[in-house]
């Protein structure tokens, strides 16, 4: 185990990716938010399998937080973060304040159309405008060969490789399975933030559209599984089903095609947490 260095500013980042690129090293980038889990750490290890160098950058972005309140919420564990890390292990954390990334005078901002449009898109207003800006940027100041981000997030994954593809953007995207707890539910920092009797109810999200996507495989009607699983995920307490769709898994536009690749997306809140989750059908 080795401790990863931890720099705060894009120059002392360029003094190293500049070295380890001379001596023909490739670079791994698992950008992150830190409160890191499992979860993140499945990115970073498979970037250490791929990749002679590895980055974790640990950066809360407020430009994607369209909830003021949220970004207020949201955990800061820099010391843990860096333990875990530790154990990969990684070789560079990049954890900068916020005006290393957004100086004085920054006026840009990157907006993907079509895929970052709909579900999450529709619910978060410029939530993935946020997300697009700080991926560029992050892709700049590394200058990293390959970038891992989580299935976890379905759409996000989606956004970022149009947003690569369109911007002839020379990273390439891997995406990773999602991690989950023995119950089922997908790992995420918002967890802790359900009662023991959500947590204990929470692994319903997952167990319905799973349920739902086999029945669809089954020859059940789309309409008809996706209600059933809306209802089982209410009867099981959560508050609100705020969506299950089934989408074309790159464009995440409607799709009744069986015979494409679908992907079941979902997001209900339970104890006040909005949890997401999305499994291929
Ligand atoms: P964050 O929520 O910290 O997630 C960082 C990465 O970890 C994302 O690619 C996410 O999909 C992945 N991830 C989270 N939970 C996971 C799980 N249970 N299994 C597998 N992967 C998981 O997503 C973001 O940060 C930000 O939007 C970011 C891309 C860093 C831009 O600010």
């Amino acid at each position: 185990m080795s401790t990863p260095v931890i720099v705060r500013t894009v120059e002392a980042l360029r003094a190293h990716t500049r070295a380890w690129r001379a001596a023909g090293e490739s670079i791994g980038v698992v950008p992150t938010m830190g409160a890191l889990h499992d979860g993140h750490l499945s990115l970073a290890r498979a970037a250490r399998r791929d990749c002679a160098r590895v980055i974790t950058t640990i950066f809360v972005n407020p430009m994607q937080f369209n909830n003021p309140e949220d970004l207020l919420k949201y955990p800061h564990s820099e010391e843990a973060d860096a333990a875990l890390l530790a154990t990969v292990p990684v070789d560079l954390i990049f954890a900068p304040a916020r005006e290393e990334v957004y100086p004085d005078g920054f006026k840009t901002v990157v907006t993907v159309g079509g895929v970052s449009e709909p579900l999450e898109g529709r619910m978060r207003p410029g939530h993935f405008d946020g997300v697009a800006t700080v991926v560029t940027k992050l892709f700049g100041m590394t200058m990293a060969d390959r970038g891992y981000f989580g299935q976890k997030d379905w759409q996000q994954l989606q956004v970022v490789q149009r947003l690569v593809r369109d911007l002839n953007i020379p990273v390439q995207i891997i995406g990773c399975e999602t991690i989950r707890e023995a119950d089922g539910l997908a790992m995420s920092s918002r967890n802790l933030r359900l009662t023991e009797a959500g947590r204990a109810k929470a692994g319903v999200l997952y167990a319905a559209i799973t349920a739902a996507a086999e029945d669809i495989r089954a020859g059940q009607s789309d309409r008809m599984a996706i209600r059933e699983a809306a209802e089982a995920i209410r009867a099981a307490g959560f508050e609100r089903v705020e969506y299950i769709e089934l989408r074309d898994a790159a464009t995440l536009m409607p799709s009744d095609d069986p015979a494409s690749p679908r992907r079941m997306l979902a997001a209900a809140w339970l104890d006040g947490v909005r949890l997401i989750d999305n499994i291929p059908v």
